[in-house]
């Protein structure tokens, strides 16, 4: 492979089904890769390394950039399908795409572990301490079942349930990871018993979703792990609203995704027609959402 003077990559979002917060301390967590995306191009051109295109103003752009690239002479542009801050990796997603179009522009070839070591470096930009679920399930594609152990990431593939009946119900507020996870942690060990019943819900709904169990015996196991989240004080008043929305719209379950303290809801099990009308009537908005293939 030969330099470039223009490189294009691509990266998916993703939602978690189960594990947010707990996986961060070693805790298993079960995510899925989502059909938006976002897109990195860089070229080769005088001056500073920098953002010449992006869908949103971030401080921490510049130094997410500096962790991939050189100093000079390439400037960035980013395109977006995902909602910003919401718990839909947005900020993963530019990691993904952005490690990728790196190595395409330096004529290197990464290895599945290269990627995720160095997405961890723009992650830990924009979150502090991340697990690596969020651009690792943004690397990996599919629905995957990641865990942290020593340090180390454990991948296992799971079965892509399309057809199962995805929805996010999008608040329109931002929720900042760094300051959520740091509240967990300073909360625990008074929230030790909540995030080990996180645990163990990802276990009985690993169980059930590799078997192939129907959204009305998946739904509850959401709605149980919303109401864990709030014990573990990361929900808002607007995300249980939104979980009571989609359950009282048909949903066989819901819960909060990603950090919180703002962000998306998703539904499971094919909420009613009315639900994208109730949810604009609150200021929010509501769509169906598939699971991105595998890419490796
Ligand atoms: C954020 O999408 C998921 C968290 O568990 C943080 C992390 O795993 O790095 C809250």
């Amino acid at each position: 492979m030969s330099l470039r003077a223009v490189a294009e990559a691509t990266a998916p979002g993703k939602l978690i089904l189960a594990g947010e917060h707990a996986v961060v301390y070693g805790a298993p967590a079960i995510a899925f890769a989502v059909d938006r995306e976002t897109r990195v191009t860089l070229r080769r051109r005088p001056g500073p390394t920098a953002v010449d295109d992006a869908p949103f103003a971030d401080a921490r752009l510049g130094a997410a950039l500096s962790a991939v690239l050189p100093a000079g002479g390439i400037g960035v542009s980013i395109a977006s399908t995902l909602p910003v801050g919401r718990g839909m990796g947005s900020s993963a997603a530019l990691a993904i795409a952005l490690v990728r179009a790196a190595a395409t522009l330096d004529g290197r070839a990464l290895t599945p572990a290269e990627e995720h070591a160095a997405g961890f470096a723009v992650e830990a930009v924009f979150h502090g301490t991340p697990s690596g679920v969020d651009h690792g399930v943004c690397g990996a594609g599919g629905c995957v079942r990641y865990r942290r152990v020593d340090g180390a990431p454990v991948f296992a593939r799971l079965p892509v349930r399309q057809g199962i009946g995805l929805w996010v119900i999008d608040t329109g507020a931002p929720g900042d990871t760094a300051e959520m996870v740091a509240g967990v942690r300073a909360r625990r060990p008074g929230i030790d018993a909540a995030l080990a019943a996180i645990a163990r819900g990802v276990d009985h709904l690993t169980a059930l979703w590799c078997a192939g169990a129907p959204a009305a015996a998946l739904g509850p196991l959401l709605t149980d792990n919303h109401r864990l989240l709030q014990d573990i004080g990361v929900s808002t008043p607007a995300l249980d609203a939104a979980v009571s929305l989609a359950l009282a719209h048909g949903a066989a379950g819901a819960k909060l995704c990603g950090a919180g303290g703002g962000g998306v809801v998703l539904a499971l099990g094919s909420p009613n027609a009315a639900l994208p009308a109730a949810a604009a009537a609150q200021g929010w908005s509501a769509f169906p959402v598939g699971i991105a293939p595998p890419r490796r």
